[in-house]
């Protein structure tokens, strides 16, 4: 069966502009509570953890976790939501070119804990930063265009050291019913990404109707968490 949010595409400059204008409700002020709930599950007892972010926006969380000891390195194409985050943080920071990713930045705090590299997540590899001991996907895969998915995947993966948990946070909607982004990404979907590398545990739905989803046509909302290791 088709995928009626196949054709759906969205630019970088898109984003770019939606930062521009302040259009980012996806936006969470006071940090992720669906990441809050599960961090028992990702650090799994380890501290000193490095934290990937893809698509990382201005992610409070990313504070969080630098303020408890671990390190974090995020990937995002809007210069304003990384500035925003350290401004907003009351981090002092720093910018220097990634020479091997041509008009690429990477904006580090003064501790270097947190490190957000300016640049498509499609620039970005494992020789930068190395391998990472978690990931927290939100607002990330969910927001690939369907043609970049099966590469970004593969991204992610080559990613993960060893030992790294990776929590992975979808929406369930009717597709007929809603374009996207965000895409719909059924537990099926999941299953055919991730399942040739890694178990995967679901953790956690959440019900988020409300009366925006309601108005843009949806009839449910589901936000799902997933815990992705490597296959054992
Ligand atoms: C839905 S938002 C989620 C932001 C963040 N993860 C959060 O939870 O608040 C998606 C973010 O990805 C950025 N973005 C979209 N496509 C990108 C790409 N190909 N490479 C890097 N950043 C991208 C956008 O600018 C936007 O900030």
């Amino acid at each position: 069966m088709s995928n009626p949010q196949e054709n759906q595409f969205t630019n970088l400059e898109e984003w770019v502009t939606s930062w521009e204008k302040g259009q980012t409700g996806f936006h969470e002020a006071k940090g992720s509570k669906l990441l809050q709930i599960n961090i028992d599950k990702v650090l799994a007892g380890r501290t000193g953890v490095k934290f990937f972010f893809p698509l990382c926006g201005k992610a409070v969380d990313m504070k969080w976790l630098a303020d408890m000891g671990h390190t974090v390195v995020g990937v995002e194409i809007s210069e304003k939501a990384i500035c925003e985050f350290f401004e907003e943080s009351k981090m002092s920071y720093s910018e220097e070119p990634v020479p091997t990713i041509p008009g690429a930045k990477v904006f580090r705090n003064t501790e270097k804990t947190v490190s957000l590299y300016q640049c498509d997540i499609s620039s970005f590899s494992s020789s930068l930063e190395g391998q990472f001991g978690a990931i927290w996907d939100r607002g990330a895969l969910i927001v690939i265009n369907l043609k970049d998915r099966a590469k970004y995947v593969a991204l992610l993966v080559s990613l993960m050291a060893p030992d790294c948990r990776f929590l992975l946070d979808t929406l369930l909607y009717n597709p007929e019913k809603f374009p996207g982004p965000p895409y719909c990404i059924p537990n099926e979907e999941v299953r055919n990404l991730f399942e040739p590398y890694c178990d995967i545990e679901s953790l956690q739905e959440e019900d988020i109707f409300d009366e925006e989803c309601k108005n843009c046509g949806m009839e449910y909302l589901i936000e799902k968490i997933h815990l992705l290791v490597h296959k054992s």
